[in-house]
């Protein structure tokens, strides 16, 4: 955990009510001590406004960002209690070829009785105050079409949406035929070359898509909770490997909780069921019921039936396991799209905000297609 910094923020501006509710609101870098209250206060702060999702990251809030090289958690706190959360990811990734030095936020949220005061503002200036001192080139973050109070609060910020993508959430049904199993196994440390080229090839003209070494690789899956070589699949014939996908057990990260289907998810799920009325479906689960899921992770091919016969191999894996869905980010216009949208699917629209720090053009971003990496959703 990065060293604890300390900053005093007056909350809330200097008009109307909000001047009443100005109080002293400390912001500092969270600790380890932290992470039961974090916890309870993600239960308290369920996301969207149609389409509402419940997260339950116990045992471990730091989870999720224990995926990023450097990562930190803030906290926002008012009398010692914990009243707001933020997270960002700071990292070097190439946009059109140039590199560039990125902060990530994510994992915004402000307790329901302290809203509109101001605290995920204060938080979000701290970020950007702390990425200008890292010499930062660009911030981003994604979010959910539906979330409006987050589109409202970075829009208010600066930010600028340049592209929607959208998040997949394949159904794991039981019918999937993987017709080349023989071909299938596990990844396996002799492997690494191949998969990293693999990998490159796949998204090297994706923006936010920094080409990997060996090493990378290795460190990226190393710091990965929950996650090893183990849980990438390859396929590997006469030619070589040609595919690769990883099967991330996302439960053990986070859990799901849908409190309440947005009127265009119910309308996806009843076509799915009609669609589906021959062939074994897992149960879409009922508001309050937690939502089992896997994340797909860094799927890439060369030969497109071989990703096909892995995704099948994962779908089969997940409802051997009672797990209902597998999430996974994608540009509309990556080449691994319609390999993952031939599978029954739900998706939801993901819009792509970035905020320039510096004076360097970033007016074409959004124009080509970009990566987004499974652990930032
Ligand atoms: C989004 C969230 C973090 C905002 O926290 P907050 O401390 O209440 O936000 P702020 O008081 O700093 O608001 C700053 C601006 O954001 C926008 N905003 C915040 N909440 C909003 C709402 N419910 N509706 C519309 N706009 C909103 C407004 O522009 C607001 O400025 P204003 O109050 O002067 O109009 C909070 O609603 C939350 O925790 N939501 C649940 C978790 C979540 O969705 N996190 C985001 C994941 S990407």
């Amino acid at each position: 955990m990065p060293k604890s910094m300390q900053t005093m923020v007056a909350v809330g501006d200097c008009r109307g009510s909000k001047v009443e509710s100005q109080q002293a609101i400390k912001i500092r870098e969270a600790t380890e001590a932290d992470n039961q209250a974090l916890i309870e206060l993600q239960a308290r702060c369920p996301q969207g406004t149609n389409f509402i999702l419940g997260i339950d990251s116990s045992p471990d809030f730091f989870a999720r960002s224990r995926a990023f090289e450097e990562w930190h958690v803030l906290v926002a706190t008012q009398d010692s209690a914990i009243v707001g959360s933020a997270a960002f990811a700071v990292s070097e990734t190439q946009i059109e070829g140039r590199r560039i030095k990125t902060v990530l936020e994510y994992g915004f949220m402000a307790d329901p009785r302290h809203r509109r005061k101001g605290i995920a503002a204060n938080l979000q200036k701290k970020i950007e105050q702390i990425a200008l001192d890292k010499n930062v080139d660009l911030m981003h973050l994604d979010v959910m079409e539906d979330n409006l109070p987050s589109l409202n609060l970075f829009w208010k910020m600066g930010f600028k949406r340049v592209r929607d993508c959208r998040v997949l959430n394949l159904i794991a049904n039981s019918e999937q035929k993987v017709t080349k199993q023989e071909n299938i196994r596990k990844m396996e440390s002799g492997d690494i070359n191949a998969v990293t080229n693999l990998i490159n090839e796949t998204f090297r003209d994706h923006d936010f898509f920094q080409p990997l070494t060996e090493k990378e690789l290795t460190d990226c899956i190393d710091r990965m909770p929950h996650f090893d070589l183990q849980d990438i699949l390859v396929y590997d014939d006469a030619e070589g490997i040609s595919a690769c996908l990883g099967c991330w057990d996302y439960n053990k990260i986070r859990k799901y909780i849908v409190e309440k289907f947005s009127w265009k998810m119910r309308i996806q799920i009843s076509l799915l069921r009609l669609a589906s009325i021959f062939t074994p479906m897992p149960a879409i689960r009922q508001p309050g019921e937690r939502l089992l899921s896997y994340n797909l992770f860094l799927p890439a091919f060369r030969d497109p039936e071989s990703l096909t016969e892995l995704v099948k191999s994962a779908i089969e894996k997940a409802a051997e396991n009672q797990i209902t869905i597998l999430n996974i980010p994608l540009d509309p216009e990556s080449h691994v799209t319609p390999i993952l949208s031939q599978f029954r699917h739900l998706k939801t629209k993901l819009h792509f905000l970035i905020k320039p720090l510096t004076y360097e053009s970033f007016s074409n971003v959004g124009k080509r297609r970009i990566f987004i990496d499974v652990s930032e959703i």
